[in-house]
């Protein structure tokens, strides 16, 4: 029995000791687990700690934003954005498997801290809000289970052999005990409450090669399914929605014309910790109103669909 004060200081006196007077670069991917983290070991180490927000053009619209603007508004913490989109786009061409997807993303994102930790004058650690779903669920890396079924988290699988040490102060814990620790540091409250969202970004909602153009065409009806559950109040009732851009056209007629286009799906799902989940149940009107929505100001869908599979035997994401 432990109350999150404690924990505080506990993993305060960890990661300290872990730590020494060595520097830590902190990868921050949008999400709650890795601000809770920067957060927490800011307060262990101060200055010693450099947050890198890489942006890899496989982001939501405006989330570089509002993490920048978190990090530069409420706290000091010295931070980097990376504008990586060209690197991440270019050698994601051609790629199509959803492991491959995850290897080459996580390969990428430590080289990026790497060439950030040499900026620096070298850090010997990265930090990163690894949660303990995250350490069950993947991961060969760490001789977890013996069959991986995605390698996820938490940059998307990394690579075996990488220069620097893992600082990782939020391995025991579970999502909603994530956001309890992030309101006892004093994160906002709209901030904690926002939805997971994977290291791998887009590139694991578009199944298929994923292209700048794509990317964009997803990021507007995302945004529109976003705008439409906040306006339906329905946001926090939600564990995770989002949208997926499916590598299949479907004939449609708009006005007097035939379309030939991109189906989408949607996914909204309900859950505690991400480990198991159940399909959202909107109300009445809500997925007609969304669907006519995003293929009248959508260029490229021209029909949604929404996806009712429970995890088991579905997977949240569908890569
Ligand atoms: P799945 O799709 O495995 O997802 O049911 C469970 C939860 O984990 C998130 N997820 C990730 N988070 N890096 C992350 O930081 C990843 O590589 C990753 N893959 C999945 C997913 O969004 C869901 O909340």
């Amino acid at each position: 029995d432990w109350t999150m004060a404690e924990f505080r200081e506990t993993k305060i006196a960890e990661i300290r000791e872990q730590v020494g007077q060595k520097k830590v670069i902190c990868g921050l991917s949008g999400g709650v687990d890795s601000a809770v983290a920067a957060v927490l070991i800011h307060e262990a180490i101060g200055d010693q700690l450099t947050c890198v927000f890489v942006d890899h053009g496989l982001l939501r619209a405006g989330e570089a934003d509002q993490v920048v603007s978190l990090f530069h508004g409420h706290y000091n913490i010295p931070l980097v954005h990376v504008n990586a989109e060209a690197l991440f786009m270019n050698g994601l061409a051609g790629v199509t498997d959803p492991e491959a997807k995850r290897k080459f993303i996580g390969k990428t994102f430590i080289e990026v801290f790497e060439s950030e930790a040499k900026k620096i004058g070298g850090a010997e650690f990265l930090a990163q809000g690894t949660l303990y779903p995250d350490v069950i669920e993947s991961v060969s890396f760490t001789g977890g289970p013996s069959v991986t079924i995605k390698s996820h988290h938490n940059v998307g699988g990394l690579p075996e052999r990488m220069n620097m040490k893992l600082v990782e102060p939020l391995r025991e814990l579970f999502k909603d005990e994530v956001r309890e620790l992030g309101r006892e540091l004093g994160l906002p409250d709209v901030f904690v409450g926002r939805h997971p969202f994977p290291g791998p970004g887009l590139a694991i909602r578009i199944p298929g090669e994923v292209t700048k153009e794509r990317c964009d065409i997803l990021r507007k009806a995302d945004a529109i399914y976003l705008e439409e559950i906040r306006n339906a109040g329905l946001y926090d009732a939600i564990w995770q929605a989002f949208a997926v851009l499916l590598p299949v056209r479907s004939v449609g007629v708009m006005g007097d014309g035939r379309t030939y286009e991109s189906v989408l799906a949607l996914r909204a799902v309900t859950s505690t910790d991400g480990m198991t989940a159940q399909a959202f149940e909107f109300p009445g009107g809500f997925l007609p109103r969304v669907s006519t929505r995003i293929v009248n100001e959508v260029k490229g869908i021209n029909r949604v669909t929404y996806d009712y599979t429970s995890k088991p035997p579905g997977t949240i994401e569908w890569e």
